[in-house]
């Protein structure tokens, strides 16, 4: 991208929910081909801390009011779980592309409702997938993207998380529902989409979360079929009862070479090479940072928080991390709708992601039963939606 001649056409862009939501603001500002346009948020006071700390003028405490507004392109979506889909659908009826953090929806009508509405109106859809965009996740598609990897054999991934002291609506959640960072690293490396899943529960939550959403498991343990491929990986997910750091992990195995991300944060990717003498096959490697594939405006926010120069204490202020992600997520979503193609992951690819964990869930709760993916999830029914 670099070298080549950027359009200047510009995007007009409206953040709405501003904790997670606020870190994308000075990423839209300094994009070149982007204007921060407005933001949105019912908490007037919050909003207008946000709003004075970023310099933002327009701002909106009502979506509805916002989504009137003529002047804005796409909307970027950053507002809690059950908001995304029914917000999403209302931005894209309102005539503007829409980006929403993940994950897409919480059901499968949800999915295929904005699906077929990106299809009904041409606009586009991105759903935000930080780890899509982290430099674990590039450097494992560049080892396969160059062959370095030779022919993959399997890939597996974890999303583990102890939600234990967060907002009471996580409280009982079922894990496989809100998996898209252990799913689609899984679908993203080749490329591929699922065709069916079966997953196992296991393990006992607390008796006073089961009943909030009617889910017992502590693990839920998940086996993806790839369609068209002689592919399957293997995810598993928890949020409550289980000793474990934060942990998101891609392990990709390759007939060449195989990758491993590490056990604990903080230590390094272990790159095994088939064909060495034994204590040389696993190596300890240093993981690349890929801020030369942005607009030099915002190469820093790969390895800078957007609050790192400042020293007081904001309310909003969630910090950095995924992976260096937040630049290129906002670059893509942006250059898609600048150059008119798909960015990644779209509604069908999204749907597809989603649908996987949603209906994870609903397997395990079959004793593992196979469930197929809905055909509206599949690239080959790309049009056919509405
Ligand atoms: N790595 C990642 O991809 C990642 C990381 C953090 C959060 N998230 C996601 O981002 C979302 C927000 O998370 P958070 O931690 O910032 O949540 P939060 O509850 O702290 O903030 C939500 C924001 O949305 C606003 N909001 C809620 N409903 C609204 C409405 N109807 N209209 C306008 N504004 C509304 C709130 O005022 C608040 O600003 C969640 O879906 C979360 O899963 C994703």
């Amino acid at each position: 991208m670099e070298g080549n001649k950027m359009s200047d056409k510009k995007i007009n862009i409206a953040i709405v929910g501003l904790s997670f939501g606020a870190e994308f603001i000075p990423l839209y500002q300094k994009h070149p081909n982007a204007n921060m346009y407005a933001i949105c948020q019912r908490n007037e006071d919050k909003l207008n801390e946000v709003g004075d700390y970023f310099n933002v003028e327009k701002r909106f405490t009502s979506y509805d009011e916002l989504l009137e507004d003529p002047e804005i392109d796409a909307v970027h979506i950053n507002t809690p779980v059950a908001s995304h889909a029914p917000q999403v659908c209302a931005t894209l009826e309102a005539g503007k592309h829409a980006a929403s953090t993940i994950p897409m929806a919480t059901t499968v009508e949800e999915c295929e409702a904005i699906v077929k509405l990106v299809e009904e109106t041409g606009l586009k859809y991105c759903m935000m997938e930080t780890v899509l965009y982290s430099r674990e996740f590039l450097y494992a598609k560049e080892l396969y993207d160059t062959g370095e990897l030779g022919k993959i054999q399997f890939i597996q991934g974890s999303h583990v998380q102890d939600m234990e002291g967060w907002p009471d609506y996580w409280e009982g959640f079922p894990p496989m529902h809100n998996a898209t960072h252990c799913v689609s690293p899984m679908l993203g490396i080749t490329g591929d989409e699922a065709e069916y899943v079966s997953c196992f529960g296991s393990g006992t939550i607390e008796e006073a979360y089961i009943a909030k959403y009617n889910s017992p498991f502590s693990i839920e343990s998940t086996h993806i079929k790839f369609r068209n491929s002689d592919l399957s990986a293997r995810v598993y997910r928890s949020l409550y009862g289980v000793a474990r750091q934060y942990r998101e992990s891609l392990d990709v195995y390759g007939s060449k070479k195989a990758l491993e991300w590490p056990l604990v944060e903080g230590e390094d990717h272990v790159l095994h090479t088939r064909g060495k003498p034994e204590p040389e096959i696993a190596q300890r490697v240093k993981v690349p940072d890929y801020a030369h594939l942005l607009p030099k405006e915002i190469q820093q926010y790969t390895t800078k928080g957007v609050y790192d120069d400042d020293n007081t204490h904001l309310s909003f202020a969630q910090g950095a991390g995924h992976g260096g992600s937040h630049p290129h997520l906002a670059h893509q979503f942006i250059m898609a709708l600048v150059e008119d193609k798909q960015p990644y992951p779209n509604a069908i690819e999204a749907a597809n992601i989603t649908c996987v964990g949603i209906l994870a869930h609903e397997s395990a709760l079959r004793g593992g039963e196979i469930i197929k993916l809905p055909e509206f999830t599949l690239k080959e029914n790309a049009g056919k939606a509405s």
